[in-house]
C-alpha cells in the first residue's frame, strides 16, 4: 500500500534519502526491481510505520485501506495448528495475529527497514513470530512446508515477474493449501493516485503494463510498482496451479474516514481500492 504524487503522505524523506528526482515510463527487469524496491522499503520504513502502525495494530489482520479484517472475512479459515507463510509481511502484525490464533507463522520480508519494526512489534506486543529477510521470488523455505500463505499488499505489486513468486509458493506449500493476497484494485491504475476530486478522471490506459517507475538523476530506479489487469492475476494463477475460489472486492465501509494514499471515503464509494485473491493450490 504506497501512493503516488498527488496523495497525501508523499514520502518525501524517503525519496530525499534516495535521489528521487522523477518518473521513467520504461519496463524494468527483475534485478533493477528488487534493489529498487529494497534500498526503498528500507528508507520508507521508519515512515511507513509511524504513519500506518497504529491503523494496522500490533497483532492485527488488516487486508487493506478500507479496514477488512481477518477477524471478520475470516478468509484464511480455521488457521488453528496450520503453518502459514506470510510474504511481504511488513511490521508483521498479521503474522502476529495469525500466532494469536493458534497458527505458526513465518514472516518474510524483502527490507530489513521493515523487518527491523516486526522485531519491535515481537518485543512490544509477545507473540514472537520467526521473521525471514528473504525475497518473494526465493523462499528459503523447503518444499511442502506450509498449509497456507498469505499477503496484505506485500511483495507483490513490487515484484518484475508475478508468476514466479506464485511458483515459488506452490512449492511451499502442501496440496490443497490457501493462498490469498490483497493487491491495490487493478482498475485503480488508469486513475492518477490523488484521493480527492483529481482521482476521478481517467487518465492512463488499463492495458499499458509498463511498471510505475520512480528515477534518481542517473535514471536508475529508485521506486518500481507493477500493474497486472484483473485477467493477467487469473492466467498467471491458473498457469502456476492455483484455483481461484473468490475474488473481493472490499467496499468503503459507512464512517469510515482514514486517507491512505490514494484510498479514500470520495473513491471508495464510487469504485474500489483493493481485490483480494482467495485461491487454493489446485491438486484435482
Ligand atoms: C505496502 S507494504 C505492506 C506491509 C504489510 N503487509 C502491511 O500490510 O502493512 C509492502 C511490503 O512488501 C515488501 N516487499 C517488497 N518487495 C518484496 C519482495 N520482492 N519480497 C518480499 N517482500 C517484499 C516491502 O518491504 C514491504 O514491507
Amino acid at each position: 500500500m504506497t501512493e503516488q504524487d498527488g496523495s497525501q503522505d508523499r514520502h518525501v524523506s524517503a525519496e530525499r534519502r534516495l535521489g528521487t528526482v522523477g518518473i521513467a515510463h520504461r519496463p524494468v527487469g527483475r534485478r533493477e526491481a528488487t534493489a529498487a524496491n529494497l534500498a526503498w522499503w528500507d528508507a520508507d520504513a521508519d515512515e511507513y510505520q509511524a504513519t500506518h502502525g497504529q491503523f494496522l495494530g500490533d497483532a492485527d489482520f488488516v487486508w487493506c485501506p478500507e479496514g477488512l479484517r481477518e477477524d471478520d472475512a475470516a478468509l484464511l479459515g480455521d488457521v488453528r495448528g496450520l503453518r502459514v507463510v506470510e510474504i511481504g509481511c511488513g511490521q508483521a502484525a498479521c503474522s502476529r495475529w495469525l500466532a494469536r490464533s493458534g497458527a505458526h507463522p513465518v514472516a518474510v520480508d524483502l527490507s530489513w527497514g521493515m523487518l527491523a519494526h516486526a522485531r519491535e512489534g515481537n518485543a512490544r506486543t509477545g507473540p514472537v513470530v520467526p521473521l525471514v529477510q528473504a525475497t518473494a521470488e526465493e523462499l528459503p523455505l523447503a518444499t511442502g512446508s506450509m498449509d497456507a500463505a498469505c499477503s496484505a499488499f506485500g511483495a507483490i505489486p513490487f515484484v518484475a515477474s508475478v508468476e514466479a513468486v506464485f511458483h515459488e509458493l506452490h512449492r511451499v506449500l502442501r496440496p490443497g493449501a490457501r493462498w490469498v493476497f490483497s493487491v491495490t484494485h487493478p482498475m485503480r491504475w488508469i486513475f492518477p493516485d490523488d484521493p480527492g476530486p483529481n482521482g476521478l478522471t481517467a487518465t492512463q490506459p488499463y492495458f499499458d503494463r509498463t511498471p510505475y517507475t520512480e528515477v534518481d538523476a542517473e535514471g536508475r530506479a529508485t521506486y518500481v510498482e507493477y500493474h497486472r489487469t484483473v485477467g493477467d492475476y487469473v492466467r498467471a494463477l491458473t498457469k502456476t496451479g492455483f484455483l481461484l475460489e473468490d475474488l473481493v472486492e472490499p467496499e468503503w465501509p459507512e464512517g469510515h474516514t482514514r486517507v491512505w494514499g490514494q484510498w479514500s471515503p470520495l473513491r471508495g464509494k464510487l469504485f474500489p481500492g483493493t481485490a483480494i485473491f482467495s485461491t487454493r493450490r489446485d491438486d484435482r
